[in-house]
């Protein structure tokens, strides 16, 4: 079977066993506006395949309204706040149009195609894995608000009781200025290997001398900053931010429950040694303020990160853990004596998520995948426990608004020299 067959049945696969644990029920609900439900990530990412990749008619066209995201130049679509209205077609029907999907794709793979399209069938599959780690965010925020805290692994044991292992003390790595370079160079036919379009041109960027934390902010260090009335002192807020909690009257990271956290395993004690995970931009902004520090630029942090590559024991989706684990009190860093890069929880940076200098966008429907949500979001590097691992690197550019929390994001800090 050829090598892109193969790759793709994997991870069409890995998509159906994240809905396993699920009922139909819990298919079907939509929690909030930004989370979509677990039946339509699986018909979307299908519909991907079919709309970009497939030659011909598409099997069912009134899915074309129903399942595409946000492609302008590719037609109307369903209004994302109603997804979870979409009671048809059910969830088994979404199943078969994935099998008949699967089917066509791996056909044409078979009847040889060309660079360009194996490009966008290796698109398809990273448009696929971000939707994975999406049902798993998803599916904990639907979860999380229903009064009995139900595990997302239904018939598993009560949530494993974490370990307390006294995280190693938080060391501050000394990183030269000068002109370094980020971003990968322009795409290759074939796409391989691969890397979104916002991640180049690789260019140059300028740093001045600065520290970054040899790990993640802990559970224990942010609840120090709440005790320190962190969420009651405006000066350690930005104006947005200050709004934000105000009107949302937040006072804790999200699925905090007094001593006790929510994880996708249900709810269980909170560990002061796991990093802090679900805070917005605005929350670790104001705890790297009252730490005395700042967040990373995504320069820095790529810079940091490039030079140390993704270890066997960092914390994805691989892992199956699906929360962020504390590190042992022994840990020895990688290469560039950093701890938690890669997996864990995606780590907010202090840069506007804008385009690199020369960045143009796909021809065609496919430039609107990343460049249009260039404006009024922050980026975050190094994936999360939610993230397979064959989907991250060190150039990965994710975005989200400022005031976002049902991800898997958390904090390291940094500082001028
Ligand atoms: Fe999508």
């Amino acid at each position: 079977m050829d090598g892109l067959a193969r790759r793709y049945l994997e991870v069409r696969r890995q998509t159906d066993g994240l809905a396993e644990p699920l009922s139909a029920e819990d298919c079907q609900a939509q929690s909030m506006p930004d989370a979509s439900p677990t039946k339509w990530h699986l018909a979307h990412t299908s519909w991907f395949f079919e709309t970009f990749v497939l030659p011909g008619p598409p099997l069912e066209p009134s899915f074309q309204y129903l399942f595409n995201s946000y492609y302008d130049a590719v037609g109307p679509r369903h209004p994302r706040p109603a997804r979870g209205l979409l009671t048809r077609p059910s969830l088994d029907e979404v199943r078969r149009y994935r099998r008949r999907i699967d089917e066509a794709v791996l056909d044409y793979i078979e009847r040889g195609v060309e660079a360009d399209v194996r490009a966008r069938i290796v698109l398809g599959l990273h448009h696929e894995q971000q939707h994975q780690e999406l049902i798993l965010t998803d599916i904990k925020h639907l979860l999380g608000g229903h009064p009995d805290a139900p595990s997302y692994r239904r018939g598993s044991a009560p949530a494993p009781r974490a370990r307390a292992t006294g995280a190693p003390p938080l060391e501050w790595i000394a990183r030269p200025g000068g002109i370094t370079e980020i971003g990968v160079a322009e795409p290759v036919a074939g796409g391989e290997p691969f890397a979104f379009d916002n991640e180049s041109p690789r260019h140059q960027v300028l740093l001045r001398p600065h520290a970054i934390a040899s790990r993640l902010v802990t559970c224990g260090e942010y609840r120090a900053f709440i005790d320190d009335g962190g969420y009651r002192r405006p000066e350690l807020w930005l104006s947005d931010g200050w709004a934000e909690i105000t009107a949302q009257h937040h006072d804790r990271p999200m699925y905090w429950r007094g001593q006790t956290i929510f994880t996708l395993d249900g709810e269980r004690a909170l560990i002061d040694d796991e990093p802090v995970t679900h805070v917005s931009f605005y929350e670790a902004d104001a705890f790297a303020r009252w730490a005395g520090a700042r967040l990373p630029t995504e320069m820095e942090w790529e810079a940091a990160a490039a030079a140390q590559p993704i270890a066997a024991h960092d914390n994805l989706a691989d892992s199956g853990a699906f929360h962020p684990r504390s590190l042992p009190a022994d840990s020895a860093g990688g290469s560039a004596g950093l701890h938690q890069i890669y997996g864990d929880v995606w780590e907010w940076t202090a840069s506007a998520y804008a385009p690199y200098p020369g960045y143009r966008p796909a021809a065609g429907a496919l430039g609107e995948y990343n460049g249009k949500f260039m404006c009024n979001q922050l980026v975050l590097r190094g994936g999360s426990c939610a993230t397979p691992r064959s989907h991250i690197r060190a150039s990965y550019r994710n975005f989200f608004p400022a005031g976002t929390r049902w991800q898997f994001s958390g904090i390291r800090l940094a500082r001028d020299a």
